[in-house]
């Protein structure tokens, strides 16, 4: 019965993404490639293929790979400052992919109609109430609304505010997934009441047996608690640090060091401008990838949202999806 009413709940999502059960694996560089994407559609939930800085040949390999491991729907995520992002938007045509997220800003100037013109479905992240109505007049067919717990690059506000401010207002209109901190289902049940059609999970899913990621990089998580998954922090304001949400590890405290040394360095007037600003900018680059796939969990990136705490063991992605169903329907049966 109580199943029944979380199907309910969660049928908009459902019917928008062509699967069972509206949860998706929100794109996770190096994380959410063919392996992880399948095992999430095939298991009923809604697998993302990060596509991050991959050139239009790998994307082009990795949709049909994973095509070989699913015939059920999977979306691809596009960042939109990637510089060939119609020549990506062109893959995902070939392939005639069903749905495209676009994450990591605002769309730029004629990505939607491209997107639409290949036939597939755009989904959007609205980081704040204004941009949600704005990105549903250009024509979005869903919002993603990602707050502040949740892993890799956020925005500053939290999920139970955004979705506060979000969902009475536009999920009338357009189906909306809410993302951030989520690791048990009875979350997903209150969003769901709350209007939305459906959620993302990213950090729930990294310790999975089908994530390829390391595994020193599961371990860390199993053993993480939410407090350990910290945002970067900003030591100078003439040095721009873009917020990341990671598990605390030497990477980190160094990071604080080198800023501390480049920000002396500019005073002392022995580096320019824009170098140091390079200097501290590229001082990740690389880092998820070296602690994702070569395990280096002492210098690499961690990214981890909050729900860190709630991941206890590796275990299938099956497993993972019915323990949340579970949990979500055992608590809409309380409501009576
Ligand atoms: C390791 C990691 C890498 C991520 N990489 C991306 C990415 O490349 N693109 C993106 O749009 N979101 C990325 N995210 C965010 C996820 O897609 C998802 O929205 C987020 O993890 C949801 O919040 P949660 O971590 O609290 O479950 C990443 C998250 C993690 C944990």
């Amino acid at each position: 019965m109580s199943r029944e009413k979380l199907h309910a709940l969660m049928r908009r999502g459902t019917d928008f993404l062509g699967c069972e059960v509206a949860i998706m694996c929100g794109a996770m560089s190096w994380v959410s490639e063919r392996h992880l994407v399948s095992a999430i559609s095939n298991a009923g939930g809604f697998g993302v293929i990060a596509c991050g800085a991959m050139t239009p040949e790998l994307l082009d390999t990795e949709i049909a790979e994973t095509k070989q491991r699913t015939d059920r729907p999977f979306g691809v995520n596009l960042i939109t400052m990637h510089p060939g992002l119609f020549d990506l938007i062109d893959v995902c045509e070939n392939h005639d992919v069903g749905h495209i997220v676009l994450a990591g800003g605002l769309p730029p100037k004629g990505s939607i109609e491209a997107i639409k013109g290949t036939g597939a479905k755009l989904i959007a992240f609205a980081p704040a109430l204004s941009l949600a109505k704005k990105l549903m007049r250009s024509g979005v067919d869903a919002l993603v609304i990602e707050g502040s717990e949740a892993g890799g690059h956020i925005g500053p506000v939290a999920t139970s505010v955004l979705a506060q401010e979000i969902l009475p207002e536009v999920a009338r209109d357009i189906p909306v997934f809410v993302a951030g901190g989520i690791g048990r289902g009875e979350a997903i049940a209150s969003y769901l009441e709350m209007g939305a059609s459906g959620v993302q999970l990213g950090t729930r899913f990294v310790a999975a047996h089908e994530s390829i990621a390391h595994p020193d990089f599961k371990k860390a998580f199993i053993r993480a608690s939410a407090r350990d998954a910290i945002v970067s922090v900003q030591i100078d304001p003439r040095l721009p640090v873009i917020p990341v949400r990671a598990l605390k590890n030497k990477g980190c405290e160094e990071f604080n060091v080198k800023q501390r040394e480049v920000a002396n360095r500019l005073d002392s007037q022995s580096v320019e401008m824009a170098e140091a600003q390079l200097q501290i900018e590229h001082y990740w680059a690389g880092a998820l990838r070296r602690a994702v796939i070569d395990g280096d969990v002492e210098n690499g990136s961690l990214m981890a949202g909050q729900s860190v705490g709630m991941v206890k063991r590796e275990e299938s992605v099956a497993d993972i999806i019915a323990e949340l169903t579970e949990q979500a329907s055992l608590a809409l049966s309380y409501r009576g």
